[in-house]
Parts: structure tokens; C-alpha cells; sequence
């Protein structure tokens, strides 16, 4: 083999990899994504008497998400504001799970329509 064949089996490799790392970047997000079939049964067991079972509260003033309303922030803070309750808002820190709750963030976004 000479030098530019080489350099050729070399360039292929490395456009494998990228190729690779780039199709591993796209699955890892759906690999962490939640769960919202788990999402909507904890939502009907926990959230649904308080949110309603399309996410229209039966609160008033309460965040409408079939509308959207209180969901335009990252998961994250979600998660911080469902652990941490507000007001009428039971905290679920130690009653759900990161991940249950994260599963019931895949679902509250599925509820806006
Ligand atoms: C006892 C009734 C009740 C239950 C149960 C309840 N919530 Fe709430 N939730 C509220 C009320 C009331 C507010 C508004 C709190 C405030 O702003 O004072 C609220 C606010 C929120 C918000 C913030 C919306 C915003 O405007 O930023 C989110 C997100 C949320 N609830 C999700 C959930 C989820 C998920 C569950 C189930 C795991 C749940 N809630 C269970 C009554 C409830």
C-alpha cells in the first residue's frame, strides 16, 4: 500500500466515526426521553384532581397546559418546580422520582394541543 492509499483508509475511518458519533448524538436524547405512557398513568393518579384530565386545571389561575401554559421552560426546571410544590401544590419530592416525574413532563407536553 502507498502513502495516499493509506491516507485514504484513513479518511474513510474517520468519516465512519463521524458518521458514528453523529447518529449516537441523535439516539441519546431519545434514550433519555421519558416515558409518557408511564408519565400519563402517575399524571392520572397524582396531578389529574388538581390539572384535569386534559390539563385544564380546575383551579383557577392554574396553568393551562392543554394550552402550553407553564411548560415553555427547560425539563429541568420543571422538575424543580414539581418537587418543590407552590401554594395549593403539594411538593412530590420523595413521593415521585426523578425520572416518574420526568416521565410525567414527556406527558405534559404531549397534553397541548
Ligand atoms: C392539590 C392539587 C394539585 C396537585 C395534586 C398537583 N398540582 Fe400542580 N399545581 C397546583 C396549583 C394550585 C398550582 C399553582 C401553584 C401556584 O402558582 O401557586 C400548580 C402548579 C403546577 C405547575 C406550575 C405551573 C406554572 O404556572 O408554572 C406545574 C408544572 C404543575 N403544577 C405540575 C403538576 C404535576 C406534574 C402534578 C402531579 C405530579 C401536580 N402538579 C399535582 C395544584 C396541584
Amino acid at each position: 500500500m502507498n502513502n495516499v492509499s493509506l491516507l485514504k483508509v484513513g479518511a474513510r475511518a474517520l468519516r465512519g466515526a463521524l458518521l458514528l458519533s453523529g447518529a449516537m448524538l441523535f439516539a441519546m436524547p431519545q434514550a433519555m426521553a421519558g416515558d409518557p405512557v408511564k408519565g400519563g398513568k402517575i399524571y392520572n393518579q397524582q396531578c389529574k384532581k388538581c390539572h384535569g384530565g386534559s390539563g385544564k386545571s380546575t383551579f383557577p389561575g392554574v396553568a393551562d397546559f392543554s394550552r402550553g401554559e407553564g411548560l415553555m421552560i427547560a425539563d429541568h426546571e420543571l422538575l424543580q418546580k414539581i418537587r418543590d410544590g407552590r401554594g395549593m401544590m403539594p411538593a412530590f419530592r420523595g413521593i415521585l422520582k426523578d425520572n416518574d416525574i420526568f416521565d410525567v413532563i414527556t406527558y405534559l407536553r404531549k397534553l397541548r394541543r
